[in-house]
C-alpha cells in the first residue's frame, strides 16, 4: 500500500509526465501539418474553392475530412474516386450523374467556380491524413472478385465515371445497360458520337452528356470496341 504522501507524489508526477508526452506529441503534430498539407501547393484558384465550398453550404450535406452532415457522401478524396469530369458534371447538373434521385442542390456555378471548386478537392485529395478515410473501391463496392486484374484493364475515366452506372464483367451500377459485348452493338464510329452525346444516337436517351474531352473519347472508344461477346463476359 502507498502512503497517502506516496500517492500525492505518484499522481503529481504522473499527471505530469503525461501531460508532458501530450505537449510534445501535440507540437509535433502541429509542426507536422504544413508538409502533410501540402501547404505550398495551395493555389489561388483552391483558396477560391475553399471559400466557394464554405459559401455554399456544402458542409449542410456533406462531409469533409469528417466535418459536416452525414447525409451526402465524404468528399475528402472524391478526387481520386471520381476524377474531375465526374465532379464537374455533378456540379453543373446533379441529375445527370444521379438520374431520376437528384438529392443535391442545384448550384448556379460559372465555369470559373466550378473550375475553383475542384481544384479544392484535388488539393484536399493529396493531404496525407494518416489512411482517413478508408477508401472505398467503387469495383469493390459493386461486388464479385478478381478485382484487381479486371480493374487494372479499364482505362482510368472507366474507373471513375463509367462503372457508377454501367456492368462490365459482372461489376458496376445498374443505371445504364452492361456493356459486355458491347462491340457487337455498336461500331466505333456509333460509339465515339454517344460519349460526345448519347442523344445524337438514340434522342430520348437517359444516358447524361459527359464532358469528355477528345482524347479520353478516342481511349473510351478503343476500349469499348474490345468489348465483344466472344472476348468478355463469359466464363467469370
Ligand atoms: C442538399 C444537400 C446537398 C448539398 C447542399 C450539397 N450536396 Fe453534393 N451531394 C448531395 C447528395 C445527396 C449526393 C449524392 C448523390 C445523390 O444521391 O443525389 C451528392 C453528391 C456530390 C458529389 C459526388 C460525390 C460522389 O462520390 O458521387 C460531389 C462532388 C458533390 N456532391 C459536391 C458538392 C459541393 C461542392 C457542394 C457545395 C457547393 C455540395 N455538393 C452541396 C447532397 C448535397
Ligand atoms: C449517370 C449514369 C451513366 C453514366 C455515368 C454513364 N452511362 Fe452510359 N448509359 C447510361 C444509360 C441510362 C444508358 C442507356 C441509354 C438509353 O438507352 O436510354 C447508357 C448507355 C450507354 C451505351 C449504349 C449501350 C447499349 O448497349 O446500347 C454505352 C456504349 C455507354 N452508355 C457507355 C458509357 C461510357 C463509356 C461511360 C463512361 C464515360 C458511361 N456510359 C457513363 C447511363 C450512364
Amino acid at each position: 500500500m502507498l502512503s497517502k504522501s506516496a500517492a500525492r507524489r505518484f499522481f503529481l508526477v504522473g499527471t505530469a509526465l503525461c501531460f508532458g508526452a501530450f505537449l510534445l506529441l501535440t507540437v509535433d503534430t502541429l509542426g507536422r501539418i504544413p508538409e502533410q498539407t501540402n501547404q505550398q501547393e495551395l493555389s489561388e484558384s483552391a483558396i477560391r474553392g475553399k471559400h466557394l465550398w464554405d459559401r455554399s453550404n456544402c458542409m449542410g450535406c456533406h462531409t469533409l475530412l469528417g466535418e459536416g452532415a452525414y447525409y451526402a457522401p465524404e468528399l475528402t478524396r472524391v478526387y481520386s474516386r471520381r476524377g474531375p469530369v465526374f465532379i464537374e458534371a455533378m456540379l453543373r447538373d446533379p441529375e445527370a450523374m444521379y438520374p431520376g434521385r437528384r438529392r443535391m442542390w442545384q448550384y448556379d456555378f460559372s465555369d470559373q467556380e466550378r473550375q475553383d471548386l475542384i481544384a479544392f478537392f484535388a488539393w484536399i485529395d493529396r493531404m496525407d491524413l494518416n489512411g482517413f478515410p478508408a477508401e472505398p473501391n467503387l469495383l469493390q463496392v459493386a461486388g464479385a472478385d478478381g478485382l484487381g486484374d479486371a480493374a487494372s484493364r479499364y482505362p482510368l475515366t472507366f474507373q471513375q465515371i463509367c462503372v457508377a452506372c454501367h456492368k462490365l464483367e459482372g461489376q458496376g451500377g445498374v443505371v445504364g445497360p452492361a456493356l459486355d459485348g458491347v462491340a457487337d452493338r455498336m461500331t466505333p464510329e456509333t460509339l465515339r458520337k454517344h460519349l460526345k452525346d448519347p442523344k445524337s444516337v438514340k434522342p430520348d436517351s437517359l444516358m447524361p452528356q459527359l464532358p469528355l474531352d477528345d482524347a479520353t473519347i478516342e481511349e473510351l472508344v478503343a476500349f469499348l470496341s474490345t468489348l465483344k461477346a466472344s472476348s468478355t463476359g463469359g466464363a467469370r
